[in-house]
């Protein structure tokens, strides 16, 4: 890889920018500040330098260049993201070729991107006519069909797994990626769905039925290895830059729903596949926005895990809104009667989730019975309690007593009473082992630091041939020398993309830039670290030259060591 390609275009554009298009960035002083999305947490422990060009999590310790950041967060190898940072900041990028990285699950992918096709063909052959017709009954037209990828499966039950097997896979495979089960096929006579992973590879299909035969209506591929269904969030590949436009992220139960939607331009949602969320999928939401809107069915089910889902997400510190849909419909059958201007009136007048609560709260209360209109007044004030807002809190408490004739104080005295949740505290998922450091460590942290802005410290460090306390700490010094010699300068970033592949070196590097203190080191202590450093170096050559001593057998080169040894030993040299 053509590593000056590479820094001309990090040097174009600012990682502040990069990063502020993808997680809410807050300046403060020098730096920009937000909420790291490399590990579970809700406060802002990320900083971006301008400055230095690089980001650092204190609290996980996720350091790099914006190429690192993109690598992670939007899982894209690092040619993918020379050529997309290229053609962003106008740098020719035509020399750079995608080449595929070969993984051993590669032949599962081609598998599917085979069935894809093999799904997509049996649609438009004669053996499609029904399932066609069904689609077309359901409004789903070719533009649509073309777009989702949707396929039919055959019913001579073993079809698919007889080319497959013709090919280079075997029955084992096969069953393994969830295609064939014992020589058949999986799927039998379904129109066929594909799933797709966060990158947009087909990873997965659901199949549905499309004739009235009793069967499960929809046949989904099962967990493998390259599909694991709580990890992902049908649709993400496209919600994501749409949700970027949008500034908001729509979530619907079922693939079905998202598909409508898309074909009245509303492109930033993503489906569950059911009414439950995981954790995962939750922090996959957050990347994707956190103004978060909640659009499952409206039906009984899609109302209770609503319910479900808004409280998972407000204990993340997110006050989701949702949109109502009338029972018994979902997004689908909404947008497919009432049109698109309907569902966007909708979607204007989403609720936030505290009043959706508190409005299906209402309606299962008898408010003729006094103990029941009491607990149900009581219950509001257990909400309002998990509002943070002092001031959205009192106009709860104001409405409350108008609505039931009551005085404010009362209410307020009882609202004092309850026990407030208390804030969040982020759970760090990746926590960083802050071990002790010994003087000599922290020195030698120090002197690396400050090798990789400036010059004259790499000369001093070559000069007096300093010796590093660990392994590791040597590795990155060399490195770093290495690269000042061949391209005459260095700066983070660029070093950055240099060792990206050298997985210690990176490891180590980022423990260096993630320990804040460095911000406030002066040239004054940096000489002190130097003295430091100079008394480990002298004592590691003096325990070498006495070990050397006691071999040497020579009566006049013992007495060179000797002298040696004593010159060290009174910090001469
Ligand atoms: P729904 O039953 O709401 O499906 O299930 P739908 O989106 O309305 O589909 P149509 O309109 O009947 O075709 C929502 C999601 O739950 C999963 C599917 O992923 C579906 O998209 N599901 C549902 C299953 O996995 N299996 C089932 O039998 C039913
Ligand atoms: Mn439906």
């Amino acid at each position: 890889m053509n590593n000056e390609l590479a820094n001309e275009i990090r040097s174009k554009c600012d990682i502040v920018d990069i990063i502020g298009e993808r997680i809410p960035l807050v300046a403060r002083g020098k730096n920009f500040f937000g909420v790291c999305p490399f590990h579970d947490d809700s406060n802002p422990s990320m900083c971006v330098s301008r400055e230095k060009q690089i980001y650092t999590c204190f609290s996980c310790h996720a350091t790099g260049n914006v190429f690192t950041f993109l690598m992670n967060y939007e899982h894209m190898d690092f040619r993918e993201t020379l050529r997309y940072l290229g053609e962003k900041v106008g740098v020719d990028v035509s020399s750079i070729h995608i080449a595929k990285k070969n993984t051993k699950f590669d032949p599962f992918y081609d598998a599917y991107s085979f069935s894809l096709k093999y799904f997509q063909n049996n649609l438009l052959s004669k053996a499609g006519v029904n399932a066609r017709n069904y689609l077309a009954k359901r409004n789903i037209d070719d533009s649509v069909i073309k777009e989702f990828e949707i396929g039919l499966s055959l019913d001579t039950s073993d079809d698919l797994t007889k080319l497959l097997t013709s090919k280079k896979y075997d029955l084992a495979s096969l069953n393994q990626i969830g295609l064939s089960s014992d020589a058949r096929d999986v799927y039998i006579d379904r129109i066929m769905f594909p799933l797709y992973d966060l990158t947009g590879r087909v990873v997965g299909f659901s199949g549905r039925i499309y004739k009235d035969n009793g069967l499960n209506k929809y046949l989904n591929t099962k967990e493998t290895p390259i599909f694991k269904k709580g990890q992902l969030l049908y649709h993400y590949h496209i919600a994501k830059e749409e949700c970027r436009l949008k500034k908001s992220v729509i979530v619907m139960e079922g693939f079905m729903d998202v598909i409508r939607a898309s074909t009245i331009g509303v492109r930033n949602t993503v489906a569950l596949m059911g009414t439950a969320l995981t954790h995962e999928q939750l922090q996959l939401l957050k990347r994707l926005s956190n103004n978060i809107i909640l659009c499952l069915d409206g039906d009984d089910p899609g109302v209770h895990a609503t319910l479900s889902i808004g409280d998972m997400l407000l204990e993340e510190g997110l006050e989701p809104k949702v949109l109502v849909l009338p029972n018994p419909d979902d997004p689908d059958s909404f947008i497919l009667h009432q049109g698109k201007d309907k569902f966007l009136g909708l979607l204007d007048s989403a609720v936030t989730f505290n009043d959706f609560k508190l409005r299906k709260l209402k309606e299962s209360v008898d408010f003729r019975s006094e103990e029941e209109t009491a607990k149900y007044i009581n219950q509001v004030l257990i909400e309002a309690a998990k509002v943070q807002d002092p001031i959205r809190v009192e106009i709860m408490l104001k409405k409350l007593a108008k609505e039931f004739d009551l005085s404010y104080n009362t209410l307020e005295m009882r609202f004092r009473e309850i026990e407030k949740p208390k804030p969040k505290t982020p759970k760090v998922v990746v926590t960083y082992q802050k071990k002790k450091k010994t003087k000599y460590e922290k020195a030698m942290e120090q002197i690396l630091y400050f090798m990789l802005n400036n010059d004259w410290v790499i000369s001093q460090f070559e000069k007096e041939r300093f010796i590093f306390p660990n392994e590791e700490s040597r590795l990155l010094a060399s490195e770093i020398v290495y690269y000042y010699t061949t391209y005459g300068n260095i700066n983070i970033p660029d070093f950055y993309t240099y060792v990206q592949d050298k997985e210690e070196v990176v490891n180590f590097l980022n423990d260096i830039l993630a320990s804040n203190y460095i911000e406030s080191t002066t040239k004054d202590d940096l000489f002190e670290y130097f003295g430091v450093i100079r008394e480990y170096s002298r004592t590691q050559e003096i325990k070498r030259l006495t070990k050397s001593l006691q071999k040497e057998v020579d009566p006049i080169e013992q007495a060179k060591i000797a002298e040696k040894i004593r010159k060290l030993r009174i910090g001469d040299k």
